[in-house]
């Protein structure tokens, strides 16, 4: 490949700053906490780039998904003082920022939607995606909302409907607009002049809509309840064909910082078709740097998922687009709680050594688990008040201590979400010391990663092998290495005749050898990464 640049030879951390670190005793992670951790980030983790969830102005309806000021600072996080201060915090340290850019709604408290819904004529009232209601007074059409019920929103005022594909209070943005994309492109710019170095585009398949709002077929494959999100297929309000001409203005709007340094996008696809996902990329890779790849986050922990997915990703993009890989976020159940803790460790072996730029969700480095949440905390909107179904659980304060709140906030000071039972074992301070530990599995795997050109950037060559497993060799300049997985709870035996095998690195950080490739044996949910030599 030509010079790689940062984004691709480099590792993304994520941070929801709400729960990273409270530094004002609200029990509300805030930015200054982000910069008191730059050293953790820096010389334990040794990540590359962060990207912050939204930290813009909001009400919070959806902890910050519903921005009210996109060119600012909520005070609950601190002030464009404290964005300066921590961007030149990692700057100072070589590491690199991208912030949320939610680009497909903003608040209905936004002054626009303020205006937009003041009158038909207003001049704004065309930011938004208005329509007239159904001759019946129904809804403009069958349009679902991703967060439950009907995505439209009757407006009592103005007598018309107002699209919201998540909350009614986050009203949907209309990009067929030139004057509301020139708006969001001077957002980009606001932030790359701060020195923002790149952006992750919230819900971004889905900010073009058919322009005769046409409904949408029945799902033949849905068997739950009629009017979810899901009963329907999505062909009129999501990945409409218009979204790549946008992404290519946009591309264009990165472009222009790039010379100073080089600016990237990395977007938020729900598309699984993979050659449909990789032409987010662009035809000639002139749209977004890397859609995001969650091909691994929901389909069953399984030898077979893992080969495909990898496998069909490769397949799918341009020899030059380069890919990534997630294995949690803010939204989904935590990496320890779907795998269990074992095969947690073999996933992030699996995540650090693919090809591709690996994104990290906070936490998950240490083992962090969903924690409960009683009824009388949740907090999420998008789980209606039913334990279990919002995503509280994984977004619960970040445990650095043994002490009270794992030192996430003041010991007399409630976190926003309740601390996890386990947090006495389960911490940056307990794990930085345990040679065997979840943090320093990570940390060794980031650092051979950050050694090793062929783990960062190499050629990636899938082997066969038995099922339970998965093997491939990474490879560059002469220098090689093979991984291989055991995603099964019993030994497995690979075998690998012709290879020699050098240092080794296993998920149980109990051995630096193997006697031989011809067969290895794996330990149950053991994965190894392995040296070869006189490759
Ligand atoms: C996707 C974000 O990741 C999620 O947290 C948010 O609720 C929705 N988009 C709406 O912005």
């Amino acid at each position: 490949m030509t010079q790689p640049l940062w984004w691709q030879s480099g590792v993304v951390y994520q941070i929801y700053p709400r729960s990273y670190l409270d530094t004002d005793g609200d029990g509300i992670g805030n930015i200054a906490g982000i910069t008191e951790k730059v050293g953790y980030l820096h010389d334990v983790l040794r990540v590359d780039a962060v990207w912050l969830s939204p930290f813009f102005p909001s009400p919070m309806a959806d902890f910050g998904y519903d921005v009210s000021n996109y060119v600012d600072v909520d005070p609950q996080f601190g002030s464009l003082a404290d964005f300066d201060a921590l961007t030149a915090a990692l700057h100072g340290r070589g590491m690199k920022i991208i912030i949320d850019y939610v680009i497909n709604h903003t608040s209905d408290r936004h002054p626009w939607f303020v205006e937009s819904r003041s009158s038909r004529d207003n001049p704004r009232r065309d930011w938004y995606v208005w329509a007239d209601a159904g001759p019946d007074g129904s809804p403009p059409n069958n349009w679902q909302s991703i967060f439950g019920g009907g995505a439209w929103e009757r407006d009592e005022q103005t007598g018309q409907y107002y699209l919201h594909s998540f909350l009614k209070e986050q009203p949907d943005l209309n990009w067929r607009n030139p004057e509301v994309e020139a708006a969001m492109f001077d957002v980009l710019r606001f932030w790359m002049e701060r020195g923002v170095d790149g952006f992750r585009i919230d819900a971004a398949h889905l900010i073009m809509k058919d322009p005769a709002m046409r409904n949408n077929p029945p799902n033949p494959a849905h068997t739950g309840a009629p009017d979810e999100y899901d009963a329907f297929l999505h062909p009129h309000d999501k990945g409409h064909e218009d979204i790549h001409a946008t992404f290519r203005r946009l591309r264009s709007v990165l472009d222009e910082y790039s010379e100073q340094s080089p600016r990237m996008a990395v977007a938020e696809i729900h598309i699984f078709d993979w050659p449909v996902w990789a032409s987010y990329y662009g035809s000639d890779l002139d749209e977004i740097h890397m859609p995001f790849n969650f091909g691994l986050l929901f389909g069953p922990w399984t030898s077979e998922t893992v080969r495909t997915v990898v496998d069909s990703v490769e397949g799918a993009i341009q020899p030059d687009a380069w890919p990534n890989y997630v294995l949690g976020n803010h939204d989904v159940s935590r990496l320890a709680s779907r795998l269990g803790t074992e095969q947690a460790r073999v996933a992030t072996m699996l995540l650090l050594t693919l090809r591709g730029t690996p994104t990290l969700y906070y936490g998950d480095e240490l083992g962090m688990q969903d924690v409960p949440i009683p009824v009388e905390k949740l907090q999420d909107p998008a789980g209606h008040g039913v334990p279990g179904q919002g995503r509280d659980a994984e977004r619960t304060p970040m445990q650095w201590t043994s002490g009270p709140h794992a030192g996430f906030c003041p010991p007399n000071v409630e976190p926003w979400l309740p601390v996890s039972a386990d947090a006495d074992r389960v911490n940056v301070e307990v794990e930085r010391n345990d040679p065997r530990s979840m943090l320093t599995l990570t940390a060794r795997l980031l650092s051979l990663r950050r050694s090793s050109p062929a783990l960062a950037l190499g050629a990636y060559r899938p082997r066969e092998s038995e099922d339970g497993t998965v093997v491939y060799e990474r490879e560059a300049d002469g220098e090689s290495w093979l991984i291989a997985l055991n995603l099964t709870s019993d030994p497995r035996t690979v075998l690998l005749p012709g290879t020699k095998p050098g240092q080794v690195l296993s998920t149980h950080l109990d051995r630096e050898s193997v006697d031989g490739l011809d067969p290895l044996v794996l330990r149950p949910n053991e994965g190894l990464v392995i040296q070869i030599e006189g490759a």
